[in-house]
């Protein structure tokens, strides 16, 4: 049987005392799954991958991940912290919240540094995630000079280069070319092949299509109000205009109206 990664029960989150983001939420995640996060802009995406990267806390309820109750004083106990990031890797919606050394090489090397890890493993490590991202050209560059993709791409190796078991990403094609765009969809489909659970937040109906298997709907309400088999939530047109993931619209072209589904990415 899979080993449970992931799990929220009855879980409440608020950013504001006054009211809660998410309420009563029930996830169950298990590993080597591919699962995408689809909903509207505001709809919880971020904030739901933030819980289970550990940066968000709930207030109800219950999220263990790896068997372990998650807290913010849990998350005080050095081991456990370092242990958690070495596992989980989460590559932002926003690569500019991530990057902040002055050079890529450095960038790529923090997680390692962090992990103490022996000097001759880091630059292994370092140096051979920088030749799988094809960013040799970058590596003595600062990494706030490069271009968005260029970020994006430094910030997936920045996790990657911790080997983690669960790659959480938000948003990782926004921003990138198609060739780009392509690359990293294989590259996530082997990681995923080769065990490794891959959860991404997108309204990229394309990415959802080609990478995962299972589908997580959140509502403009923050309710998860579909889980289950991607390619069934793709056909369901009926529930992705309702959760504001695509829209219809008519529109008079020469003598006649025609209904256009407008695809939200
Ligand atoms: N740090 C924060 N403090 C207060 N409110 C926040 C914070 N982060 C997000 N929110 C609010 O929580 C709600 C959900 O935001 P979130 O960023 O999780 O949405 P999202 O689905 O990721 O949207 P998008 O598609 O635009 O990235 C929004 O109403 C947002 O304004
Ligand atoms: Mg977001």
């Amino acid at each position: 049987m899979a080993e449970n990664i992931f799990n929220l029960q009855n879980a409440g989150f608020s950013y504001r005392a006054e009211s809660l983001l998410f309420t009563d939420l029930n996830l169950s995640i298990e590993a080597g799954e591919s699962i995408c996060l689809l909903g509207a802009n505001g709809s919880g995406k971020s904030s739901l991958l933030k819980i289970l990267c550990a940066l968000n806390y709930i207030e109800i309820g219950s999220f263990k991940a790896f068997g372990y109750e998650i807290s913010e004083k849990q998350m005080e106990n050095d081991n456990f912290c370092k242990d958690y990031y070495r596992r989980v890797g989460f590559v932002f919606q926003n690569s500019d919240a991530q990057l902040f050394t002055t050079r890529v090489w450095d960038e790529i090397a923090f997680g390692p540094l962090q992990m103490d890890f022996p000097r001759k493993e880091i630059q292994n490590r370092v140096n051979d995630i920088i030749k799988v991202l094809q960013i040799e050209h970058l590596a003595n560059r600062p990494p706030f000079r490069l271009s968005g993709g260029e970020k994006k791409k430094v910030a997936l190796a920045s996790i990657l280069v911790l080997n983690p078991e669960v790659i959480i990403l938000d948003e990782p094609t926004a921003g990138l070319d198609p060739r780009s765009q392509n690359w990293l969809v294989d590259l996530l489909l082997q990681l995923n092949s080769v065990g490794r659970t891959i959860i991404v937040a997108t309204h990229d109906l394309n990415l959802a299509h080609t990478l995962t298997k299972r589908t997580l709907l959140l509502s403009e309400e923050h309710k998860v109000v579909y889980d289950g088999d991607t390619q069934e939530s793709l056909r369901n047109t009926d529930l992705l205009m309702k959760v504001n993931l695509i829209d219809q619209f008519t529109h008079i072209h020469e003598q006649f109206k025609h209904l256009h589904i407008y695809v939200h990415c």
